[in-house]
């Protein structure tokens, strides 16, 4: 276990040394074991002392310690009744792994859940191939280093497979395999007060999580028209972007979210020429005035890329470009419901825009393989 750990901070440290792409590790957790031991395997690949180090850090910088204070004495009164399951089980797991209080782990939790600037494209090929794309861009480098992909088995079959960050119980990218693929960018600005307003309606209004939501429609939704229905219904704590991606022809659409339901529906029309969505963190219909271009890069350079070109390998180098992807961009992830096996996702270093030049990404590229576990 030591040997692993030490292998994969070397990795680490070799990304930020040579500037190349590397494979997150990957964990399998199996549902049908009890939620409270089920994410065992995180602390046999990460070290326990550096996720809390890690935690700590997260929370100190993203949460102001009158918003902790303040629930953990909400959470002493009324905890048993404010966690849904299986998440409270799970996060009381993780608390007793981390041998931190529960109060901790849930503001871990939610801090993950503010500040995820994004770009997601779903494309479809002349084919009628869906391919689903997505950056996450956070204010916090250290989360290169808690990045990991999750097996999430059923039944011994793998259910789904998500992206996301140790010691999150939620998921901004996922994949339920042959039905549809889902990534969440948030939905303009936030700001401290927009945290507590967040706490507040998860806790005394009990809605959900936006990456609670999309864990629960990965585990649930039957397929792509199931899975856009119930992300545009359920009410969750924040105003959001969720982008699917489905099996076949025409199934990919940007659903653009208020706290209560849907705001708009932005669908793929290959037959009208609308092939590819582009969404960053602007609703789709605003024109873009600020000095944000990641909206603009990304869809000239889909443009340019042309639908006959589109596949997963352009659509990451899309993802490479400068600013589209930039000093705040965590991870990429490329996926395409129909071929789950191919589902990738690679740490981006820090000086991603400057390194990469589109014309040599394939030769830098590592890209870990699921094959085996998808063989007919
Ligand atoms: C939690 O609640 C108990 C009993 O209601 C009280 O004695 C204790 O001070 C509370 N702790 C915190 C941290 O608020
Ligand atoms: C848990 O919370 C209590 C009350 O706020 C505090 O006294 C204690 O030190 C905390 N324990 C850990 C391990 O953080
Ligand atoms: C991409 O092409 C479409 C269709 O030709 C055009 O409407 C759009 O303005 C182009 N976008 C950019 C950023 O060049
Ligand atoms: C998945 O990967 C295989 C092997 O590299 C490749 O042949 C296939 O075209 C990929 N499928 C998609 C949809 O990209």
């Amino acid at each position: 276990m030591l040997l692993q750990v030490r292998a994969a901070a070397l990795l680490v440290g070799l990304a930020a040394w040579c500037g190349s792409d590397v494979s997150p590790p990957t964990i399998d957790v199996n549902l049908d074991d009890d939620p409270q031991v089920r994410w065992a395997p995180l602390f046999q690949v990460f070290d326990t002392d550096f996720l809390k180090r890690t935690a700590q850090e997260m929370i100190d910088a993203a949460i102001p310690k009158w918003i902790h204070e303040a629930l953990i004495s909400v959470m002493n009164v009324s905890e048993p009744f404010i966690l849904p399951e299986p998440y409270g089980e799970e996060l009381r797991g993780m608390s007793s792994h981390f041998g931190s209080n529960l109060s901790d782990i849930v503001m871990l939790n939610f801090a993950y859940e503010a500040n995820a600037f994004c770009t997601s494209i779903v494309a479809q090929d002349k084919h009628g191939n869906v391919y689903h794309g997505r950056n996450l861009d956070y204010r916090y480098p250290a989360l290169r280093k808690v990045t990991l992909n999750v097996n999430f088995w059923k039944n011994g079959k793998i259910a789904y497979t998500g992206t996301t960050f140790a010691g999150y119980v939620g998921l901004w990218t996922g994949q339920s395999p042959y039905k549809f693929t889902v990534s969440g960018d948030q939905r303009g600005k936030h700001h401290w007060w927009d945290l507590w307003k967040t706490i507040v309606s998860a806790f005394l209004m009990k809605r959900t999580p936006v990456s609670w939501l999309a864990r629960e429609t990965l585990e649930k939704a039957e397929d792509f028209q199931d899975a856009v229905l119930r992300l545009s219904k359920v009410p969750i704590i924040a105003d959001v972007y969720y982008i699917v991606g489905g099996a076949r022809p025409g199934e990919g659409a940007v659903i653009t979210r208020n706290r209560a339901g849907p705001a708009d529906i932005w669908p793929l029309e290959p037959l009208s020429g609308g092939w590819f969505r582009v969404e960053t963190n602007f609703d789709h219909w605003v024109p873009n005035t600020g000095k944000d271009k990641r909206r603009e890069a990304a869809e000239k350079a889909m443009n340019a890329t042309g639908q006959e070109h589109v596949n997963m390998d352009s659509l990451f180098q899309v993802l490479s470009l400068f600013p589209v992807c930039n000093w705040k961009t965590v991870y990429t992830t490329t996926m395409s419901a129909a071929s789950p096996e191919n589902y990738t996702t690679l740490i981006r270093p820090p000086a991603c825009h400057v390194t990469q030049q589109p014309e040599v990404l394939p030769a830098v590229r590592k890209v870990e393989r699921m094959s085996q576990f998808f063989t007919p």
